[in-house]
C-alpha cells in the first residue's frame, strides 16, 4: 500500500531571490509568493488524500528583517485574508493558524479571527499558516501551558498543550529555494516526515511540482524506526 499525504508543510522559501534576480524589490516576490499559496491550497483542496496544508509564512526569527519588509508582509497578509476569503468559501478550505500572534496589530488579529470563523465548518482543506512560528516556541509555550494545568506531560498528552494539536504528523515537508534546513518550522510535528528540498524560488512553485513530489512520496519505505 502507498504512502497517503495526508498532512504537506511548506517551507515557502526564496522569494527575495526570485525577485533580485529579476532587478526588482524583494517584497515583488512576496507578492507574487501569495498567488503561489493560493494555487497550491486550491490544488490540495481538491486532492481527496489531503487533509491538512501548513504553510511558513513567517518565523520568530524573520522579525530581524528591515522594518520596511516586516511591515510589507504584515500588509500583505491582512490583504490576502480579506481578498481570499472567497477562495476558502469556493475551495471549502478551513483557515487555521500555528505560532504565537500576540505581537501582531489588533487589526490582523480581528482579520484572522474573522477567516477562522467564517471558514471554521469547511470540510474539504485545513490549511495552516504559521505565523510568528517558530518550532522551539511553539514547544516552550506547549510545556508552559501544560506546566500551567499542573499536568505532568507524556509524548501523546504533549499534542494536545501545542498549537498545532489536532492536526496530526507532518507527511511531506518540502523546502524550495534551495536551502537545506528547517530553520526552526515544526520541530516536533515533522519527526518522521519525508523531506523533500527544491531548487525552485516559491514564486515559481507549481501544482505540477507539487504532483512530483507527491508521486515520489509514495514511492518511499517509510520504516517509523521498524524493519
Ligand atoms: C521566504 O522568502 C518568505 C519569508 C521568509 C517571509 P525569503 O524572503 O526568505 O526569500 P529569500 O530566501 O531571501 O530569497
Ligand atoms: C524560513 O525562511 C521562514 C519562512 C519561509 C517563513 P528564511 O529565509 O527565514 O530562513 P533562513 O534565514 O534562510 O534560514
Ligand atoms: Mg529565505
Amino acid at each position: 500500500m502507498s504512502n497517503i499525504p495526508k498532512h504537506i508543510a511548506i517551507i515557502m522559501d526564496g522569494n527575495g531571490r526570485w525577485a533580485k534576480k529579476r532587478g526588482w524589490p524583494r517584497v515583488k516576490g512576496h507578492e507574487r509568493g501569495a498567488e503561489v499559496v493560493r494555487d497550491i491550497t486550491t490544488f490540495c483542496a481538491n486532492h481527496n488524500e489531503i487533509k491538512v496544508l501548513t504553510l511558513y509564512a513567517f518565523s520568530t526569527e524573520n522579525w530581524k528583517r528591515p522594518k520596511s519588509e516586516v511591515n510589507f508582509l504584515m500588509r500583505l497578509l491582512d490583504r490576502y485574508l480579506k481578498n481570499e476569503l472567497k477562495t476558502y468559501q469556493k475551495e471549502e478550505v478551513r483557515f487555521e493558524t500555528i505560532g504565537d500572534l500576540s505581537p501582531f496589530s489588533d487589526a490582523l488579529k480581528k482579520r484572522i479571527d474573522l477567516v477562522k470563523e467564517e471558514t471554521k465548518d469547511n470540510k474539504k482543506l485545513t490549511q495552516v499558516l504559521a505565523l510568528n512560528y517558530g518550532g522551539r516556541d511553539e514547544i516552550v509555550r506547549a510545556a508552559n501551558r501544560a506546566c500551567k494545568e499542573g499536568i505532568k506531560v507524556t509524548q501523546d498528552n504533549f499534542d494536545n498543550f501545542l498549537d498545532s494539536s489536532n492536526l496530526g504528523d507532518v507527511d511531506i515537508l518540502i523546502r524550495t529555494g534551495g536551502e537545506k534546513r528547517l530553520s526552526n518550522f515544526l520541530l516536533w510535528r515533522a519527526a518522521y516526515a519525508e523531506l523533500f528540498f527544491t531548487n525552485t524560488m516559491w514564486p515559481d512553485f507549481t501544482t505540477k511540482e507539487l504532483e512530483s513530489i507527491i508521486k515520489e512520496f509514495k514511492l518511499r519505505e517509510r520504516r517509523f524506526g521498524g524493519i
